[in-house]
């Protein structure tokens, strides 16, 4: 079954074209680095404005780079949610017409479960496993069952990890996107200079949720409370002490997990994924306990159309498909159990 999946929930405009759920033939995706550059963060009307103009071209780049005529697709798979709103209706509007004119089934995929899916895309990873998923958008702790079954453990009680990199970065100065410039200073830092606390380090229900907008603030407004280091402090040592603190805070939630799951296999996804400091932490650890760390390409872990495809051939399979009344969501409700 070969599935075109569209995914524009936020800045990325992607299209892929993926068989049987794993097999990607091809794929397209459009980054709009430049034109929220200026702005140093998504701007919401900017992101669907660009979708408007890119999404025809990214969807024949996205065909001709599968070697496929649209003929051959056997069914439309798109993101409806969460995501900006205006984002999302464009990438809708664009499927429901491309399945209406084709004749083929039209599926609406829930982006987080599409992330915890995308690994499967590379080297297929065996059920279950602990979930890591950070970007700008998401932080969630969660134990993956199967590709439609999710529970989530933990997650951000305020900005998520790659905002605060974000925002961070905005305040600063450093550069966009915010994680890029911050991972790249950071090795130049010292993180023993700052030292940030854990402010959430809760037990019981709340024992894998995370907080960063006290972290974010503690690094913007409050700095000098938190030098330990003497000598000359610099930017590099701040960048390093708050990627350390943001990283290490996730960190901790996804080994207490693995500790009280007692799943072996940790897979990271999402934009922050990226993060080098991240890798090397979770990569070292994971050497020394045995487990089993699963970090997918660059590709599959920032937003991309091929795991919207390759969830929405599962969900095809389970007996969904949506008609032309299908809508978009900002957010999931029903937090720790959200997908059927
Ligand atoms: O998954 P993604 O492309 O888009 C969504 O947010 O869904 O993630 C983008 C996020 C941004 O916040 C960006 O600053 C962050 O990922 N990011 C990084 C790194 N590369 C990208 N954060 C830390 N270190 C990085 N190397
Ligand atoms: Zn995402």
């Amino acid at each position: 079954m070969t599935v075109l999946g569209i995914e524009t929930s936020c800045d990325e405009c992607s299209v892929a074209v993926v068989v049987d759920g794993v097999r990607v033939l091809g794929q397209r995706t459009a980054v709009q680095l430049e034109e929220h550059a200026p702005y140093r963060g998504v701007v919401p009307e900017i992101a669907s404005r660009t979708h408007t103009q890119w999404i025809v071209g990214v969807y024949h780049d996205a065909l001709a780079a599968a070697g496929i005529v649209a003929d051959s697709l056997d069914a439309v798979a798109v993101t409806t949610r969460p995501g900006l709103v205006g984002s999302l209706v464009v990438g809708l509007s664009f499927a429901k017409a491309l399945a209406y004119g084709l004749g083929v089934p039209l599926v609406g995929v829930d982006h987080i479960l599409a992330h915890l899916y995308a690994p499967q895309l590379s080297t297929p990873v065996e059920y279950p496993f602990v979930g890591l998923l950070v970007s700008g958008g998401h932080t969630m702790i969660v134990r993956v069952n199967s590709p439609l079954d999710v529970e989530v453990l933990g997650t951000t009680i305020d900005d998520a990890i790659g905002e605060a990199f974000d925002k961070v970065a905005k305040y600063y100065d450093l550069g966009y996107p915010g994680g890029v410039a911050i991972d790249r200073l950071a090795q130049e830092g010292d993180p023993d200079v700052y030292r940030f606390p854990d402010a959430y380090l809760h037990k019981g229900d709340h024992r894998y949720d995370v907080s960063y907008s006290g972290l974010k603030t503690a690094v913007i407004n409050q700095r000098d409370q938190f030098r330990t280091g003497g000598g000359n402090a610099t930017m590099a040592d701040l960048a390093a002490g708050f990627q350390r603190a943001a990283v290490d805070s996730v960190v901790k939630r996804t080994l207490r997990a693995v500790a009280d799951t007692g799943l072996a296999t940790v897979v990271v996804g999402g934009g922050v994924a990226a993060n080098s400091y991240l890798r090397a932490s979770l990569d070292s650890i994971g050497m020394k306990r045995g487990l089993d760390v699963r970090f997918p390409p660059m590709e599959l872990c920032s937003d991309n159309g091929a795991m919207i495809a390759g969830l929405g051939y599962h969900l095809l399979g389970s007996g969904r498909q949506d008609g032309l009344d299908l809508d978009v969501a900002a957010r999931v409700s029903g937090f720790r159990r959200p997908y059927p």
